[in-house]
């Protein structure tokens, strides 16, 4: 993680008395598993706003921060000028749209929790490209608009929210926005709502950038599988704390769609599982342009291929391929 944020999130619990921040996380753990739409804001204090900071952003940077990577590779010269970060709570896509593309630009961010756009304030000043960010308050809902702006993100947001409030930010960001990056967390529902998502989007004229190779439907069979991808996340000591264990990492499961208006090329095929690494050969299951999966042995005799395998990782475009040139 970018370490300007791991100082900043190691700050907050600075006074803050352990038992109060492992109360507030187990809270917002037990309401996150409810996974059901809330009519208030979960985030109602301070407390339960450090705790989620400390405790979540690092794994919603990383995965937002995937994502976009995934994304900047098929516009290899193209740099957001713009973006509004919708039900961004704390921040921590801005900071990975940072981390994506270096340097200033017009950032809003948007949430109805007032404790949790104070805190993101609070810990972008960490991060000269935030400094003139604006944080807002907005309700998302059918009377939803965003102003025009080069990208929207939106990170683990629509899972709480209702089906027509889903539809309404979807729409909204699709109205303004020439690039839109959603994230959600990468379970079947996680997935299902991706899926509306990006279903509503190409509906709006949006090519599907990544991670799909293509615009048209997804091949997997509803209910049978969900896509999604793995970033690992430093564990930080209020991980420990929690969880207990002494592992240094976990990994962060997420889906994502990333849609835009831009001339996107896609990679021609993208890794979807672990690759299985065995002697001599490689087994890669991919996400195909011709709008199917299949699994695909590299073996030594594939020379470059090989070695490129070799190195190849879950969410990784197949083959390796530099739009840029
Ligand atoms: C799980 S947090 C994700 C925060 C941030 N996007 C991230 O990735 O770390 C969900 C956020 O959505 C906001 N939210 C949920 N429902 C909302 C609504 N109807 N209007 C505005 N914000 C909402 C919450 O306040 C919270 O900040």
């Amino acid at each position: 993680m970018n370490d300007p944020l791991r100082t900043a999130l190691a700050e907050l619990l600075d006074g803050l008395p352990p038992t109060e921040v492992t109360a507030a996380v187990d809270r917002l753990i037990a309401n996150y598993r409810g996974d059901t739409p809330t009519h208030a804001p979960i985030l109602r204090d301070r407390a339960d706003v450090a705790a989620y900071a400390a405790y979540r952003m690092p794994a919603t940077f990383e995965a937002v921060h995937s994502a976009l990577e995934a994304f900047a590779a098929t516009v290899p010269d193209w740099t957001p000028g713009s973006h509004v970060d919708v039900g961004g709570g704390t921040g921590a896509a801005t900071w990975a749209v940072t981390a994506t593309w270096p340097g200033e630009r017009s950032v809003t961010v948007l949430d109805w929790a007032e404790p949790a756009l104070a805190l993101g304030r609070e810990i972008a000043a960490a991060n000269p490209a935030l400094k003139d960010a604006r944080w807002q308050r907005a309700r998302i809902g059918g009377d939803l608009t965003l102003d025009a702006t080069d990208l929207v993100t939106v990170s683990y947001v629509l899972n709480e929210l209702a089906e027509t409030d889903r539809a309404a930010l979807v729409d909204a960001a699709a109205g303004a926005a020439r690039t839109v990056v959603i994230v959600e967390a990468g379970t079947p529902a996680g997935y299902a709502r991706v899926i509306e998502a990006r279903d509503r989007l190409v509906r709006a004229g949006f090519r599907i950038a990544a991670p799909c190779p293509h615009s048209a439907a997804c091949p997997i069979a509803p209910g049978t599988d969900w896509c999604h991808f793995s970033a690992r996340v430093g564990r930080s000591s209020l991980h420990r704390q929690v969880k207990g264990g002494s592992l240094a990492y976990e990994d962060e499961k997420f889906s994502y769609v990333a849609a835009t208006r831009l001339p996107a090329e896609p990679a021609p095929a993208r890794v979807v599982r672990r690759p299985q690494l065995r002697k001599g050969q490689v087994l890669l299951d991919l996400c195909e342009t011709e709008e199917r999966l299949r699994r695909t042995t590299v073996t030594k005799r594939h020379g470059d291929l090989y070695k490129a395998a070799r190195d190849a990782e879950w969410g990784d475009a197949w083959p390796p391929y530099d739009p840029a040139s």
